[in-house]
This record gives C-alpha cells, structure tokens and sequence, in this order.
C-alpha cells in the first residue's frame, strides 16, 4: 500500500509522562504537533515508526493514521473501513486485532464497534484475495485501533503490536512492579545518564535499575523486541528495518562509567531482579545484594539514589511505614552526602514523613494512582542541618 495519506502519527503513553515523551520525540529530530493527557501527534511516515518502537523508551503504542472520517452509524463505519484496500495491507494468512474505544451516541459499545470494523476488513481481503485474515484478541499481528468520539472515528495502524512498555526482560515481576515505562521516565527525571553511580535501594523486581542500565549503555529497549506490528503489514519493508537496528545497535556502550547497586531486604526479589537483569542482558552492569535499605553501599562520590518504598495501602500497614519513610530521611541526611534523592510513592501523607525539604515534587500516575517523584538535594557539607 502507498502510504501517503498526510502522515500522521500519534504515541501513546501513561497518564503524566507525556513530558518526557516528548523530550525523546523531540531528541529524534521530530516536531510536535499537538498533545493529549496521553499521548502527542507527529507528522511522520509509516517508515519512521520503526525507529520511534525501537527508541522509544516511555510510549505505549506508536500509531498510523490510515483514517480519519466521519461516522454516525455502524453501517457508516463499515462502509467507510471497507473503502480502504485491505489487500494492500493484510495478508489473508495474517491475524488481524482492532482495539476500539468509543464515546458516541451512534454506537452501543465498542466490542460492536471492533466487530464492524474487523467485518469490513475480512471481508474486503475475502473478495479481493478468496480467503480472509483470522481474527481476535491478540495483539501479536496486524494491530488496528479505533477511536470513535462523536461524529469523527480515527482508524490507526498499531505499528506497535503489544504496548512498548512490555519490553520482554520481565519474566518475574515479583511485589508491585513498576510499568516498564513508567521506570523510564522517573529516571529520565532524575536527570540520570550514566556519568554518576546510581543507587536503588527496594529494588523489587528491579525495574529501575534495568531501565537506568538501558539509559546509561544507550541500549534502546527495542533492540530487546523482535515484534512489532509493522512487521506484520503488507509490504513491510525489511531492508530499512534491518539498517535501523543495527544503526541502534552500533551505538550501544560496552560498559557504565559508574556503579548501579541494586537492594533489596527480601532474597526473593534479588533473584527476581537479577534474573530480569539477565533476560535484558544488563546483570553485569548492576551490583545486585541482598540487604535492608540502611545497609546499602552508597559511593562516596556525587550520585543518584532512588527508592519505590510500599505505599501502604493496605489496613495496619502505613502505620508501619511511616517509620520507614522518616528512616529514609535519615539515611539521606546521614549516608548520601553530595547525592539527589528520590522517593516515588503513591502515599502523599507517607512522603511528608520523610522530613527532609524536597527541592521538586513531579506528579505521575502509576495505574489510577496519582504519586509523586519527591526530590531532595544532599548538599555536601550542608547535608545534617537539612
Ligand atoms: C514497591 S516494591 C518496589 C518495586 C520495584 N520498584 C519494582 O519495579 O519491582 C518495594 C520493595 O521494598 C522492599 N523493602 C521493604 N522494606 C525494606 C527494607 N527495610 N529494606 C530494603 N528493602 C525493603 C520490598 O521487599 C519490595 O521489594
């Protein structure tokens, strides 16, 4: 198919990380157009999504405009997806996956919505090539979503697949883990990039420290991928996709400059981390131990410490750990001289138990939870009278 509509890309990202997404976008040499809480348009064509899935380390999805039309009914939907030539896209042997989200009084739901839409699809390769593509749920294919918001639907091709943020490392998630790309973005806000020790005390499963060791190697997280949604579509073209991988791999460092120590209390979650480590090839790359957070080695050097301690949401436990919380304070004030400090909680109550001033407080969301990064800078010399 000849991609020449007018180029429209939109990425997906979390609630609250479109900042950071749009820092990467721009460090790629593309223009923001606009943006929504979840996401920003670019103009750019169905080639360069291959580079923005494999650099890209806080987007979800990167998505193709094939469509944009007009749509009061689902008859109108279906005749308006049938209006595009499918055999230029799908193979009747590929599985097909629509995602729709709908917000409009022309329709009862979006499973009817996905369910027009993937008739108008199957059916137009059915006439065109005898045989149609199967389709459901999986989003390991030809990838398609849908928006229809009042009388306007937006058809997009999914060059993603899977969300971005499912980078393959994570094998075991253990306790809370953090969204993959969430991890990104809190260390693209701690200004992290590999030139100072990074220090992660309740490591967990590790998320963190990994995406931090991608940053700091500059190993793009698609380079651990090898599917995507583009790969799937007619006419993908397999050359370029080969050039931008190795162009990505070429740059890729052999080593950090300095230390990342991972901790945590609970042997089971160093297993887990250094296991994930391992899977995105970066365990070489972090000192892993197994140890209360107060016993973390801290280089006595200017760095970085970050720490995702429980929020405690659970009856009897936030008691507990605003001891933690204020213990964390303390281990800032007596042990990271000459360090910035993070703390991301979901439990804005927990952070003021710290005790220490914070110099920012970054708003994120992690699922439906509003949290903030906390940061304090340990000014070396001033650092007790905080
Ligand atoms: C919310 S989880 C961290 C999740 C992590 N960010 C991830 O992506 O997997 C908090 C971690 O703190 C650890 N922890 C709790 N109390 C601790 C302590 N006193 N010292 C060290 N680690 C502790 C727990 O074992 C748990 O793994």
């Amino acid at each position: 198919m000849d991609f020449t509509i007018e180029d429209i890309v939109l990425i997906t990202c979390a609630r609250g990380l479109v900042p950071y997404l749009i820092t990467e976008v721009e460090a790629l040499g593309y223009e923001v157009q606009s943006t929504h809480d979840t996401g920003l348009e670019i103009r750019a064509a169905i080639e360069d999504t291959q580079k923005l899935n494999l650099y890209l380390r806080t987007a979800f999805n990167v998505l193709y405009l094939l469509k944009k039309f007009t749509c009061t009914s689902p008859d109108e939907l279906y005749r308006e997806v049938s209006s595009i030539a499918w055999e230029e896209i799908i193979d009747s042997s590929e599985y097909l996956s629509i995602a729709a989200v709908t917000s409009s009084d022309h329709i009862k739901n979006s499973i009817f919505a996905s369910q027009k839409t993937k008739d108008a699809i199957v059916d137009g390769v059915m006439k065109k090539c005898g045989s149609r593509p199967d389709s459901g749920a999986q989003r390991d294919n030809v990838a398609l979503n849908l928006y229809w918001k009042d009388d306007t639907c937006w058809l997009y091709l999914n060059t993603s697949g899977k969300k971005l943020s499912d980078r393959t490392y994570r094998k075991i998630p253990f306790k809370a883990p953090l969204q993959e790309t969430l991890a990104a973005a809190i260390i693209q806000a701690t200004g992290y990039d590999g030139s100072l020790p990074l220090v992660n005390p309740m490591c967990g499963s590790g998320t963190l420290a990994i995406e931090a060791a991608l940053i700091a190697l500059k190993r793009y997280p698609g380079l651990l991928r090898s599917n995507f949604g583009f790969i799937h579509v007619k006419g993908f073209n397999k050359e370029a996709w080969v050039k931008v991988r190795k162009a990505a791999h070429a740059g890729v460092l052999k080593k950090i400059a300095k230390p990342i120590i991972a901790t945590d209390i609970d042997p089971k979650a160093i297993d887990a981390a250094k296991k994930n480590a391992q899977t995105a090839g970066v365990d070489s790359m972090i000192d892993f131990q197994v140890c209360d957070f107060r016993k973390t080695p801290v280089p006595t050097e200017k760095g970085i410490i970050v720490l995702n301690p429980e929020y405690g949401f659970r009856m009897g436990d936030e008691k507990k750990l605003e001891e933690t919380y204020k213990e964390i304070g303390d281990f800032f004030k007596q042990v990271c001289a000459g360090y910035k400090g993070y703390i991301f909680t979901g439990n804005l109550g927990l952070g003021k138990k710290v005790g220490l001033r914070t110099s920012r407080k970054l708003i994120f969301y992690n699922a439906r939870i509003e949290c903030r990064l906390l940061e304090y800078n340990m000014y070396e010399g001033t650092v007790n009278k905080l």
